[in-house]
């Protein structure tokens, strides 16, 4: 269902607290608003000047080919090595002594990794992978809780030229078997187990149960983390056995600008899960690119920490391959918020002297229900930039992260971007963009979004539609892994000529971005078009709650009736009065149109593995059928709590 034009309700849009980037800040910002007008002028020329920070062993001979739309080239003819620009060229430079990561375990372990260490943890990984038969073209799956080896062996691939897979430790062997056989990996790099909430969660028997029937893994090369016991098959290699006894000099041979990086598997919306797949040269430019200008990094003293999963896309990004390219030093940490107590974080923070902090809206709301006198407890001076990414982040969320985590100097960056999209696409420059709570504001420099209307027509200011992007972008995905056809209708169809995410957006009186969440989860209330954000923001800016979810539920008379699903805030009580409140609020905040037909409060909701609310499942239930696809939940339970709290629901 599409946002309407004229229909869709204006809540956001009177969001009206704004907060200037700091002075300090902008006068020394990485990227100054000239950025804009250098890139409006001369597109190509700006991305040109982007892939110049990188190291080429070969330079391009055309910027773009786009000849054959939707399939794009970036920077032809042009070799580099993705390892050599995130690892070497920094030894090089004489940085080798440079942390590249603090890591932190979850049982508090700790490891320093410096630029030099990665060149010699990376070199001799890549020799184990050709000593496996590894070649270059060969896809690797990696299935791995968050220790150093992760990365370390994403680089080795990239190093030469193998495709790593990354599946998310998370993910159950069926996940894992779909994707192993999707790209038809030749390896697999595991580990026994990693921390998870204060105990050993092993991984290995995961990878047993979906390599038994993957003929085309030949090996399985397994990190010794957590000690626990592992069943050897005859694939087994352990890391320690084998990576150990490298040389720890491998040369780095350049590749192709558009030899495959890697494939990324994002479930959406039907079951066979999408391989999304990157390159090399336009990929490592914008993240390196964004990465830079986005968070504002000065390498020599920031401390950044992106607390996602390397399992999904932000973690290849902005873990990996963006703040690595930069010389960045990083905070890594392999374990939960919460373990062994509620300020993990803070305290992470506090010890590492974290400068840049990058997070989901999600965190954030959970925080935001354990209370603020958690985060009060530690000194989070060091903050100078807070990053969000993964979802529309509502105006009281955006707003409680910059008081009582920022301390009220931290400028917020909102980063709308996709797994699809491989980099950061609309956000705030943090020296330059005027913040408005719950606006992901402007296309970057050099990416050309817009919003559209149903015909594929720019909206005016103050108007809704489709978000779009007009022209192809560096790090945007190639196609999707084996199959063409399936890249064309995802993104490419829906209007002509231009790349269709999936979101539903609003452009407001200056022109700057509010990004609405999917295009399915747009509610039609008799007649008028309600997004489930909005009245999500309405609710969750109401005191006493934590978090919100929203669905429309068939309904005889209006045709779609709104559900809310929300968490109180920790301290506030249960009562018989709570619904009708928070229903009333609503109504005064968005009109009567938006009052919820009926509002639950309930302990949890039910979210993906990567923190996003599956509204799929709250609809079933809102509808009182029967449960879809629960697979992909991080706790399954959690739909049985939701379903006690419905009178009507089985
Ligand atoms: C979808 C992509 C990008 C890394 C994490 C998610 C939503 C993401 C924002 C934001 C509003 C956002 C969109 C998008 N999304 N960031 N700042 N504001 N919505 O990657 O799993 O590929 O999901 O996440 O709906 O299409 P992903």
């Amino acid at each position: 269902m599409a946002p309407d034009n004229k229909e869709t309700l204006s809540n956001l849009l009177q969001e009206s607290r704004r907060f200037p980037p700091p002075p300090e800040l902008a006068a020394d910002a990485n990227v100054k608003a000239d950025a804009y007008d250098e890139a409006a002028a001369d597109r190509l020329g700006f991305w040109e000047r982007a892939a110049d920070r990188l190291s080429w062993a070969q330079r391009w001979e055309t910027t773009l080919d786009w000849s054959n739309p939707p399939f794009a080239k970036w920077f032809v003819g042009g070799k580099l090595n993705v390892a050599y620009n995130c690892v070497d060229r920094h030894v090089e430079a004489g940085r080798g002594d440079k942390v590249a990561y603090h890591w932190e375990g979850e049982p508090g372990d700790t490891r320093e990794i410096t630029y030099a260490d990665l060149q010699r943890e990376v070199s001799k990984a890549a020799n184990a992978l050709i000593e496996l038969g590894v070649e270059k073209g060969d896809r690797v799956a990696i299935y791995m809780p968050m220790i150093p080896e992760l990365p370390i062996a994403m680089l080795a691939c990239a190093r030469i030229g193998a495709v790593h897979s990354v599946v998310f430790g998370g993910f159950s062997a069926d996940a894992l078997r779909s994707r192993i056989h999707d790209g038809q990996a030749k390896l697999v790099i595991t580990a026994d187990g990693g921390y998870r909430r204060g105990n050993p969660n092993a991984l290995k028997p995961t990878v047993d149960e979906a390599v038994a029937d993957s003929p085309t893994v030949e090996k399985v090369l397994v990190v010794r983390r957590t000690g626990q016991d592992v069943a050897l098959t005859d694939k087994d290699v352990w890391w320690h056995d084998l990576v150990d006894r490298q040389s720890d000099t491998h040369e780095a041979r350049p590749h192709d600008a558009e030899d495959p990086l890697y494939i990324l598997y994002t479930s959406g919306t039907t079951a066979k899960p999408k391989g999304i797949l990157h390159t090399t040269g336009g990929y490592l430019t914008q993240v390196a690119y964004t990465h830079h200008a986005v968070f504002d990094l000065k390498p020599e003293t920031d401390v950044y920490w992106c607390s996602a999963d390397i399992g999904w896309v932000t973690g290849h990004s902005y873990i990996v391959y963006g703040p690595l390219a930069n010389g960045a030093t990083s905070v890594m940490y392999e374990g939960t918020p919460d373990t062994p107590h509620r300020g993990r974080w803070w305290e992470i923070i506090q010890k590492y002297k974290v400068s840049i902090f990058y997070t989901a809206p999600t965190a954030i709301r959970t925080f935001m229900k354990w209370g603020d006198d958690i985060p009060a407890k530690y000194d989070l001076s060091s903050l100078r930039i807070l990053g969000s990414v993964g979802e529309p982040i509502n105006p009281e969320a955006y707003v409680w992260y910059r008081e009582h985590i920022g301390g009220d100097r931290c400028p917020v960056v909102d980063t709308w971007w996709q797994t699809e999209t491989g980099g950061i696409m609309i956000s705030p420059l943090p020296g330059v963009s005027e913040g408005k709570p719950g606006a992901a504001m402007r296309p970057l420099p050099g990416i050309t979004a817009d919003v559209v209307d149903d015909q594929g027509h720019s909206v005016p200011n103050g108007g809704g539609g489709f978000l779009v992007v007009r022209d192809p972008w560096p790090a945007m995905l190639r196609t999707i892994w084996g199959d063409d056809q399936r890249f064309i209708d995802t993104y490419w169809s829906r209007f002509e000529g231009m790349y269709f995410p999936g979101d539903g957006a609003k452009r407001d009186e200056d022109g700057d971005l509010w990004l609405l969440g999917r295009v399915d989860d747009v509610m039609l209330v008799s007649g008028h078009n309600i997004s489930t954000t909005e009245v999500e923001s309405a609710l969750v800016s109401h005191p006493k709650v934590a978090e919100a979810a929203v669905v429309g539920a068939t309904d005889p008379v209006t045709g779609q009736g709104i559900v809310a699903f929300t968490i109180l805030r920790g301290g506030a009580e249960e009562s018989e009065d709570i619904a009708k409140e928070l229903r009333d609020h609503v109504a005064r905040t968005l009109g009567p149109i938006a009052k919820p037909r009926q509002i639950l409060v309930v302990p949890e909701l039910p979210k993906t593995r990567s923190g996003k609310i599956m509204r799929r499942l709250l609809r079933d239930v809102a509808e009182n059928r029967q449960l879809g696809d629960v697979t992909t939940l991080t706790d399954s339970s959690v739909m049985n709590l939701i379903a006690e709290k419905l009178p009507s629901a089985k």
